[in-house]
């Protein structure tokens, strides 16, 4: 009753645990290889037996495919692989029934090259949709700038009907949109709210902080009107309902995400930012470049974020996605401590203040994968490759790079059994398995008690029962420690302590003393160590 009280001033976003499902490798229910929404439908025991309160759903609209569905050609259409609209309609209305809300991925920084718009808009330069598009004047095989794209090569693409470049800072057949241009943004708006009438729990920005773009000032991200932007897209929109609204932005400082994510709800709910996500890199260089992760720069910057957006936004709490490697792989051990390093990474997350993300498979501890090269499908790994293979780097070093951050790592089937494709399909599927299915899958996971899975249930439970872990303030403690990850969250009820050791050794956690009395609320081992001495991975979550 008292914990009931305490939630009323909060919103029903800042309390749920959203999962993130990349629908092509999610559960395919025709065999063609390729995961749908009647999957999704089919799966939804599953998810709420997890106890999660929203999905956010990687695109499913009309698209050719070429950077898997992140290249839209009809906003207002389900892609043929995917299903349709009465299917869609089937979801939400099925998830809804199990308190389930659906969030849709809006790409509106850029569409298909496909989208009857563009067609249109490069035929010629007096063509109404034209100017829906981002044109630069010029002469051929001379770009108007030195911009390049995120997957590789110059972003400028030569239309010799127009005698004009247009601007894609993805691929070739992902054109950047105008958003100077009033009737795009009605558009937009039109087609948000056709979607919000269809009865969809929120939306997630792609990219969002690249529509200001001023390309002439070679400004992409946090251009002068990409608030102003957003805020008159919320106004038009997202207004209208209790919606949930993220904010994918690579450039996001917490200052910039205190305008994002403004408690006062005029631009969104919040801000999904990757500072912790780029830390295992050389400094300067691309994702590619790897480099060690500066363990201490790691907690400095998550704590970081803790602490600057208490009361004055609201963070996205996440260690993996579709366009990530798996964090046990990434972060923890996924050999001889894959279960304890996924639970303790798990723990580290839940404990801190945001609304906590699941990718699908983080749930089971699924692991990175080591592929050849034409086993992979990723449009900016195969682009990666070709690029680097050009520029003379080994074969060797390219597979590196590509084993440790490859896009694709996230985008094996979903781990549902140990039956033939893991159960993913009874086809063949679009991409190959990760062949650890036999051993890491749902099945397995659902029945064995000490699994990760049933490790992230209760961390989900524990995000309702206990709030403290919603609006309790932040402290980083042993900031100095190489191995410890541990803070406090306090509000005026409770105090809880998460301690995470992230080395395969024992280490001691010397404030122990003052804590050994607790309740422990979760612990990645049985219990916990004797005399604060946490094993390898050892994950405690204590409250006071
Ligand atoms: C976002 C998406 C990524 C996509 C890119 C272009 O970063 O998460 O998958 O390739 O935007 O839309
Ligand atoms: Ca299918």
């Amino acid at each position: 009753m008292q914990n009931q009280e305490k939630r009323q001033n909060k919103k029903w976003w800042q309390q749920a645990v959203i999962y993130q499902i990349y629908p092509r490798s999610f559960y395919d229910s025709n065999s063609d290889g390729i995961g749908d929404l009647q999957g999704i439908i089919a799966k939804l025991d599953y998810l709420e037996e997890l106890g999660i309160d929203a999905i956010w759903l990687s695109p499913v609209y009309r698209s050719p495919q070429d950077d898997n569905g992140y290249d839209i050609s009809d906003y207002q259409d389900i892609d043929p692989i995917f299903g349709n609209l009465a299917d869609m309609d089937a979801l939400i209305e099925a998830a809804g029934k199990k308190g389930i809300r659906i969030i849709m991925d809006l790409v509106l920084n850029h569409t298909s090259d496909e989208h009857p718009w563009f067609k249109e808009a490069r035929k010629s330069r007096e063509n109404p949709y034209h100017d829906y598009y981002v044109w630069r004047d010029g002469t051929e095989g001379e770009y108007p700038n030195t911009l390049t794209s995120a997957f590789c090569g110059p972003a400028w693409e030569w239309v010799p009907e127009c005698g004009q470049y247009y601007l894609h800072q993805f691929s070739v057949k992902q054109p950047d949109l105008n958003w100077d241009n009033p009737k795009l943004r009605e558009e937009i708006y039109n087609m948000i709210n056709w979607w919000i009438d269809r009865g969809v729990g929120g939306f997630r920005l792609d990219v969002i902080d690249l529509i200001g773009k001023e390309p002439d000032a070679m400004i992409m991200a946090e251009g002068k009107m990409l608030h102003p932007y957003i805020k008159e897209m919320s106004e038009r929109t997202f207004h209208r309902a209790d919606l949930v609204t993220v904010g994918e932005a690579w450039s996001a400082t917490p200052e910039r995400a205190w305008s994002y994510s403004n408690p006062d709800g005029s631009e969104l709910s919040m801000v999904f930012q990757f500072e912790h996500m780029t830390l295992d890199q050389e400094p300067g260089k691309s994702k590619w470049d790897l480099a060690p992760l500066p363990f201490l720069k790691f907690k400095q910057v998550l704590s970081k974020w803790q602490t600057n957006l208490y009361n004055k936004g609201w963070n996205s709490l996440f260690l993996e996605n579709h366009d990530l490697p798996r964090c046990v792989s990434r972060f923890g051990n996924d050999g001889k401590y894959r279960q304890e390093s996924a639970k303790m990474l798990a723990t580290l997350l839940f404990g801190m203040q945001g609304t906590p993300y699941i990718y699908q498979g983080q749930e089971l501890g699924m692991t990175n994968v080591m592929f050849d090269i034409d086993e992979y499908r990723d449009i900016e790994l195969l682009n990666l490759y070709k690029e680097r293979k050009a520029l003379g780097y080994s074969e060797e070093e390219i597979m590196r790079s590509i084993y440790a951050k490859g896009r694709d790592n996230a985008r094996t089937p979903m781990q549902w059994s140990e039956a033939a494709n893991a159960g993913f399909s009874e086809g063949t599927p679009w991409i190959r398995c990760n062949p650890n299915y036999t051993v890491i899958n749902a099945e397995e996971e659902r029945i064995n008690q000490g699994s990760v899975f049933n490790y992230y249930k209760k961390l989900v439970a524990l995000r309702k029962s206990e709030p403290v872990l919603i609006d309790g303030c932040y402290e980083l403690l042993c900031a100095e420690d190489e191995r410890l990850f541990a803070y406090t969250r306090e509000n005026a009820a409770d105090k809880v302590l998460v301690v995470c050791n992230f080395s395969d050794a024992d280490v001691t956690f010397p404030m122990y003393d003052l804590w050994n009395d607790g309740e422990v609320l979760a612990c990645n081992y049985a219990a916990p160590g004797n005399c604060g001495t946490l094993r390898p991975y050892e994950a405690v979550m204590i409250k006071k």
